[in-house]
């Protein structure tokens, strides 16, 4: 089954998710983020799981990801597309743009990043090499050629600790590093996925320039302005890949 993780601004998937059973937020791990709602899409089943809590009341640095995955690879969930609120870094990625990154660098600390911490004597290192699931990133992007809907079909995810925005200077050496697009929430997510053998794809909604790219400060009506635009067409698009998957 499909799970859709839903970033800042997606806390539904609408009038057409018909809920059909829900999963209690007590994992081994702790509590998810909020109860894992299953359902049917249309004609397809999904599991949703806002990130951020009903409301948003987790901050990125507090999401519980091991609880969260944990939760959805229980329901029966082989594959998630990840939705995240980001600042884009290069010109390809102004205000506005979806993007489907290809890479990702992890600059967050402090997070619990692995289900494999050695607590029953059990070392595993997973290959991670290309962190995204090209499988479901090929749907998004020909969804987006169905709906017309442009979507960049490559980047690099630099993941931040947040809660703050970077200083200019950290956006520079990211820069340097090849990341095209920053946020708070990609990691350790994406590498607990690989961990529990969930395919995984991160469908980025770009909301601001990062610090330093143009003269502006961050705004937070800026980013929740286009948020709002770039989440109404986030649900066809998931819908239409959905669509596409293989069985
Ligand atoms: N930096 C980090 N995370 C973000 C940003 C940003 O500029 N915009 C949205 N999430």
């Amino acid at each position: 089954m499909l799970a859709i993780i839903g970033g800042s601004g997606l806390y539904s998937l609408g009038d057409a998710f018909h809920l059909r059973d829900q999963v209690s937020r007590k994992t081994p791990y702790g509590d998810t983020s909020a109860d894992v709602l299953l359902g049917r899409w249309q004609e397809i089943d999904v599991a949703f799981l806002p990130r951020h809590g009903a409301g948003h009341r987790v901050p990125p640095h507090a999401v519980n990801y091991r609880a969260n995955i944990w939760a959805l690879k229980q329901a029966g969930v082989s594959k998630v597309i990840a939705i995240n609120a980001v600042g884009g870094i290069s010109s390809e990625m102004a205000p506005g743009t979806l993007a489907l990154p290809d890479q990702l660098i992890d600059y967050s600390s402090g997070r619990e990043h692995s289900f494999f911490d050695g607590a029953d004597g059990e070392v595993q290192h997973v290959d991670f090499s290309r962190p995204y699931s090209g499988v479901l990133r090929d749907c998004l992007e020909q969804a987006g050629v169905q709906l017309g809907c442009p979507v960049v079909a490559a980047g690099t995810y630099g993941s931040t600790n947040g809660p703050r925005f970077e200083t200019a200077a950290e956006i520079k050496r990211m820069q340097r590093d090849g990341c095209t697009i920053v946020g708070m929430t990609g990691m350790p997510e994406a590498a607990l996925a690989r961990e529990l053998e969930i395919d995984y794809a991160c469908l980025a909604v770009v909301v601001n320039w990062a610090a330093g790219i143009d003269d502006s400060e961050i705004s937070m009506p800026e980013i929740l302005a286009n948020l709002e635009r770039g989440i109404e067409q986030v649900r066809p698009l998931l819908h239409t890949a959905a669509r596409l998957l293989p069985a």
